[in-house]
């Protein structure tokens, strides 16, 4: 039985002038420097405490820099609705620090369940001050992110950011339940991403549409691209986990393997594998205890015997090709082609 995934059409000359997506990502940020400048300021006021170990290790992670893009797409996504920032017109940086406490926080949780040492190009924080730490100060800021709303006080922005955390946290749940399990199918991977990833990718574009006063329609066309572009994204992310190198990922390459994850690459590989090879899934996924330094070698070259990789990629496409699509009803923009940039070049995060 085989896994119907598309192979990405042949590059046309239109798709070879959308830019690489660390310059997509660049272009916006410029676009919103202002905003950007802002919300670091906030995250870092807000991630102060009386308990020295809460600053430095939360510091850690946050100096270690990261695209920040969920805040980028609250900025953008109020911007292209009709938000006009000015001196009484603040609370989107406050919303935009929420959304990234919310990321950091699951960064830390993530990473201690996923037993993952290498983050955002350094020791993850695990690594250096332990698991504790790490969980409890996840704790610390999600709770801060909840001060955050209450001090914004829109009751459908705390409507939209406490469901994306709820099933944020299903996710991962239903990751884990997925996890060293071979029969898991395409279906289950997505609702794992779309909750783990996808989710606060919709809510951080929904809440920049509710900011801007957005009518329902503009909500939910923006609300839609965040989802598509999240599911892009994880689909890209979990194909780069078999395909990068470690330095231009700063994350530890084959963590996703040693974990037995049920990704798209490997769900692709085990599904179009010879009685042998299903075999060696099975050992290596479903018992991660057993597995050698050369089968994470064995697994990449089944990978690429299947195409797993181009076609886990196509799958992204497909993704940002309905992020786009759903802009298509916002009104035109330079900011909301850089939107659509950021959409299209989530695949070439690869090249
Ligand atoms: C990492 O998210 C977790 C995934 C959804 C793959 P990012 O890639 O946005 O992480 P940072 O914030 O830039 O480090
Ligand atoms: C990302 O899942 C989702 C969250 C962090 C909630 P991954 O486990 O694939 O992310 P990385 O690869 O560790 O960044
Ligand atoms: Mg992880
Ligand atoms: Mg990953």
């Amino acid at each position: 039985m085989g896994v119907t995934v598309n192979l990405p059409e042949k590059e046309s000359a239109a798709s070879a002038a959308v830019p690489d997506a660390e310059a997509a990502l660049a272009a916006l940020a410029d676009c919103l420097a202002d905003d950007m400048l802002a919300c670091n300021n906030e995250i870092i006021a807000r991630m102060q405490s009386n308990v020295p170990l809460i600053p430095q290790l939360a510091a850690h992670l946050v100096a270690a820099g990261g695209k920040r893009l969920r805040p980028l797409l609250v900025f953008a996504a109020a911007r292209v609705a009709g938000y006009q920032p000015g001196p009484q017109a603040m609370r989107h940086v406050g919303v935009a620090a929420c959304v990234e406490f919310i990321h950091t926080a699951t960064l830390l949780h993530d990473d201690v369940v996923d037993n993952s040492l290498l983050r955002r190009g350094r020791a993850s924080a695990n690594a250096v001050f332990g698991n504790k730490a790490s969980v409890l100060v996840g704790d610390f800021l999600f709770a801060r992110s909840f001060q955050i709303l209450t001090a914004d006080g829109s009751l459908p922005v705390m409507a939209i950011l406490s469901a994306a955390s709820a099933t944020l946290a299903e996710g991962e749940v239903m990751q884990m339940t997925t996890q060293n399990d071979l029969s898991t199918q395409i279906d289950s991977y997505l609702k794992v991403i779309y909750g783990k990833t996808a989710a606060l990718f919709a809510a951080a574009c929904e809440c920049g549409a509710v900011i801007a006063g957005a009518d329902p329609a503009l909500r939910e066309a923006l609300r839609e691209y965040g989802a598509n572009l999240g599911m892009a994204f994880q689909i890209v992310d979990d194909a780069l986990d078999y395909s990068a190198s470690q330095s231009e990922l700063g994350k530890t390459v084959g963590d996703d393997f040693r974990e037995g994850k049920m990704t798209l690459p490997v769900i692709i590989a085990h599904s179009e594998g010879t009685e042998e090879e299903r075999a060696f899934w099975l050992r290596t996924i479903e018992d991660c205890e057993s597995q050698t330094d050369e089968d994470l070698d064995r697994a990449l070259s089944l990978i690429a015997r299947t195409d797993a990789i181009s076609r886990t990629l196509g799958k992204a496409a497909e993704f940002a090709a309905k992020a786009c699509k759903a802009l298509e009803t916002v009104p035109d923009s330079p900011l909301r082609t850089l939107l659509m940039n950021v959409a299209l070049s989530a695949e070439r995060r690869h090249r």
